[in-house]
């Protein structure tokens, strides 16, 4: 360790080794229970591939992806933030897309609904120009790169606030949806008997040189599941307001109910810079 010439991959290294030294020494660790940790690391890597990623669902699911989280963000964790794990489907390149344009591109069940959000600065000032990345899984449970019923980048799209820092875009509300649990991440979970289940939500991934990055998500308020989120992702900060509609919706052609979400953000000032995505 000590000849390594980079120090933070020296400091980094030595802290690893020496956390799972520990942590053999602390569960005694059997030569069997080494041989299924290990296999579990293998199997990790076999059922990734380009439209999925088991490593960042592991991480997700021992709530190592929101702690990672919370110490970068909101003043290097000194703070509460408002941002969220990234989770492992964001994709980059989704379509551009007009304000007041929707992310439904295709067939796709529940009801409307009518998103409204506002970026500004720490002092309230509008930011324009701010990428808006936003993804979401269909109603069904499953994001369209899971789901050969819906097109390509389906719920996907990336939208440009305005002068006064606002977005606006249709999609319908979302559901909540179990992870995916076919490979090792799920039968972690049946072994400790807990639900795959994330409380439904919106992604969003807003982008602009002079801030840091906020990736973060919105959280449907009436979710059953939002005390208990597998991946550990929910703050208080993060659950929306979605107001069921009266009357017409605010666009003609939509029978049965519509919901709005009015959401605002907040961006620090920082390095803009964009994560690997997870997922092509
Ligand atoms: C997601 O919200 O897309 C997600 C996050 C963590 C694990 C699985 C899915
Ligand atoms: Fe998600």
């Amino acid at each position: 360790m000590s000849r390594t010439p980079d120090a933070r991959l020296r400091e980094v290294v030595a802290a690893f080794v020496r956390h799972m030294h520990a942590f053999a020494r602390e569960v005694k660790l059997t030569e069997e229970e080494f041989e299924l940790g290990v296999d579990f690391l293998n199997r990790i890597g076999q059922s990734t591939h380009d439209a999925h990623n088991e490593g960042v669902l592991f991480s997700d699911a021992i709530g190592f992806s929101t702690l990672v989280c919370l110490l970068n963000n909101g003043q290097n964790g000194a703070t509460e933030t408002a941002s969220a794990l990234l989770g492992p489907f964001w994709r980059m390149h989704s379509p551009a897309t007009e304000n007041g344009g929707s992310i439904v591109r295709s067939e796709t069940p529940g009801p409307a609904l009518f998103a409204n959000c506002r970026i500004t600065d720490p002092d309230g000032n509008p930011l324009p120009d701010v990428e808006v990345d936003i993804w979401q899984a269909s109603p069904v449970g499953l994001y369209e790169n899971q789901d050969p019923g819906q097109a390509d980048m389906n719920l996907r799209g990336k939208f440009r606030t305005d002068a006064e820092g606002r977005i606006w875009f249709r999609s319908v509300k979302p559901a909540g949806y179990p992870v995916p649990t076919d490979g090792p991440v799920g039968d972690l979970l049946r072994a400790q008997l807990r639900h795959p289940y994330r409380p439904a939500h919106l992604h969003f991934l807003c982008y602009k040189p002079g801030y840091k990055t906020l990736i973060t998500q919105v959280f449907v308020d009436d979710d059953q599941h939002l005390e208990s989120d597998v991946v550990f992702g929910v703050t208080r900060h993060l659950i929306g307001d979605f107001q069921q509609g009266v009357g017409a919706a605010p666009v003609p052609g939509i029978d049965g109910p519509w919901f709005r979400l009015t959401y605002d953000f907040v961006m620090e000032a920082g390095e803009a810079k964009l994560p690997t995505p997870p997922i092509r």
